[in-house]
């Protein structure tokens, strides 16, 4: 079998290694859908500038329609000697049509076929992670209500920082979901153009009809410059980008959640039936689930950085280079996904260790700062508050007492002024009850960020 790329200039056959070492059926053959639907668009488009007739193109569509079925029910036949999807699916055609057949590729190249058919699916693509990424918010913001009021420690340099509540940490990471969700959004809209009709890069002699073709497929209009298309993949790296963003906040909190899980922490519990034994010591329950999340993220980060040195070097217009950019960016979207499919019931499935938390909240005199915040309030400049607090928790930290167990004489041999009313914000509970301000973890604030990421999800209270 030979391609019909390869035509009369050829005398001999392609060498077999060469066969080999060049095709992308491989991996392409998951566009075959959006070829197809591509296809048939053209085809239309020919017959309504007149370069088919009524008749070519309904066999052409009605063909292209069984070859699609085919496809799908696994009995239709790959064959490396045709290289790619794109010649396959035409070879089909010209073999079951004849003549008919060898008018499909009338006024297109496979450079602006396969541009196409690649946004096609990253479109799809995009709006499948869209659906996933809001499952895992769903799982967050649902913890909120199961994880109400309970206070937890939040860090910075991974020492105990200040107290928050921890609907405050499930918001935090929608948070981070919400720009990627906005990055997956912006990035379909600037790859939602139509190339074909590019041709192989200059564009035809023939009465395309490029509008046409873009409305039938949905795009918002066509790609403006055709030596641009066929070297443009930046709706590859661009989507490759997003989902290496989405990634690295899956890690974060993997890594997060792993740390948490341990009896240092102590914090969570993970779903049994989502962690995995060890072979030889019989007490694991190890998070393997969370780990790979983490480690997968370095194969997201592996594709986005071979995109990026794929085209760094490549002139105008098309180069057989750009085949590569597809195993990248599946295995990209493969694995985001399949990490976010396992995140959302991990998130759903896990329980906070209440009392082992609570029971250690104190430690670690987390409403230093809230204390600092008093004094200011009551007059005392800021810097000096900050080195009065300091000298407090230096005693306390000697006595190995909380903050709120220091004497009235301590507090007022820090500043003479100092009252009673001290205790009032003393301790994690009521240092979380002082906040006020806007997105802080005032429980007032995170009640109103639960309710309209609520409303956002269409979650019913
Ligand atoms: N298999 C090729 C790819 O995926 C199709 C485009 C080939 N174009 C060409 N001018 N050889 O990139």
């Amino acid at each position: 079998m030979t391609s019909p790329a390869r035509g009369g200039v050829f005398s001999k056959a392609t060498d077999e290694r060469v066969v080999r070492f060049t095709e992308s059926i491989s991996f392409d053959s998951r566009l075959y859908a959006h070829d197809i639907a591509a296809s048939v668009s053209h085809a239309r488009m020919l017959l309504d500038v007149g370069l088919l007739s009524k008749n070519e193109f309904s066999q052409i569509e009605t063909t292209l329609r069984k070859i699609e079925q085919e496809i799908e029910q696994g009995q239709f036949a790959f064959d490396e000697r045709l290289e790619d999807i794109h010649m396959h699916i035409e070879q089909a055609l010209i073999e079951r049509l004849g003549d008919v057949g060898r008018k499909l590729h009338t006024g297109r190249s496979r450079n602006d076929q396969v541009s196409t058919d690649f946004r096609l699916w990253c479109r799809d693509a995009i709006d499948e992670m869209d659906i996933r990424i809001i499952a895992l918010q769903t799982a967050f913001v649902e913890r909120c209500e199961i994880d109400e009021g309970v206070i937890l420690p939040a860090y910075t340099h991974l020492q105990r920082a200040q107290p928050v509540l921890v609907a405050h940490y499930w918001l935090a990471y929608c948070e981070k979901f919400e720009r990627d969700r906005g990055r997956l959004s912006d990035c379909r809209r600037r790859s939602n153009k139509c190339s074909l009709g590019a041709a192989a890069l200059a564009g035809t002699s023939l009465p395309i009809d490029r509008q046409q073709v873009a409305t039938e497929l949905k795009f918002d209009g066509v790609a403006n410059n055709s030596l641009d298309v066929s070297s443009d993949r930046d709706f590859v790296l661009e989507l490759a980008f997003v989902l290496t963003m989405v990634a690295e906040h899956l890690s974060s909190w993997a890594e997060e959640w792993i740390l948490w899980s341990t009896v240092e922490f102590n914090y969570i519990g993970l779903p049994e039936h989502f962690c995995t034994g060890s072979s030889i010591m019989p007490q694991k329950i190890n998070p393997d689930v969370l780990e790979l999340i983490r480690g997968k993220t370095a194969r997201v980060v592996g594709n986005l950085t071979s995109l990026l040195t794929l085209i760094k070097g490549l002139p105008l217009a098309y180069h057989r280079d750009l085949q590569e950019d597809k195993p990248r960016l599946f295995d990209s979207v493969d694995t985001v996904a399949a990490c976010l499919d396992l995140a959302a019931p991990l998130v759903q499935g896990a329980q906070l260790k209440r009392e082992a938390i609570s029971e250690r909240l104190e430690q670690g005199h987390m409403d230093a700062t809230t204390l600092m915040e008093w004094m200011i309030q009551r007059g005392i400049p800021q810097r000096t508050a900050h080195h009065l607090v300091g000298v407090l928790v230096a005693k306390a930290l000697d006595r190995g007492v909380a903050l709120r167990e220091l004497s009235l004489e301590d507090f007022q041999q820090a500043d003479a002024d100092l009252d009673e009313q001290v205790y009032e914000v003393l301790g994690v509970e009521n240092a979380v009850q002082a906040f006020v301000s806007q997105g802080s973890t005032a429980p007032r604030e995170v009640a109103g960020q639960v309710r309209l990421w609520r409303e956002r999800l269409g979650l019913v209270s």
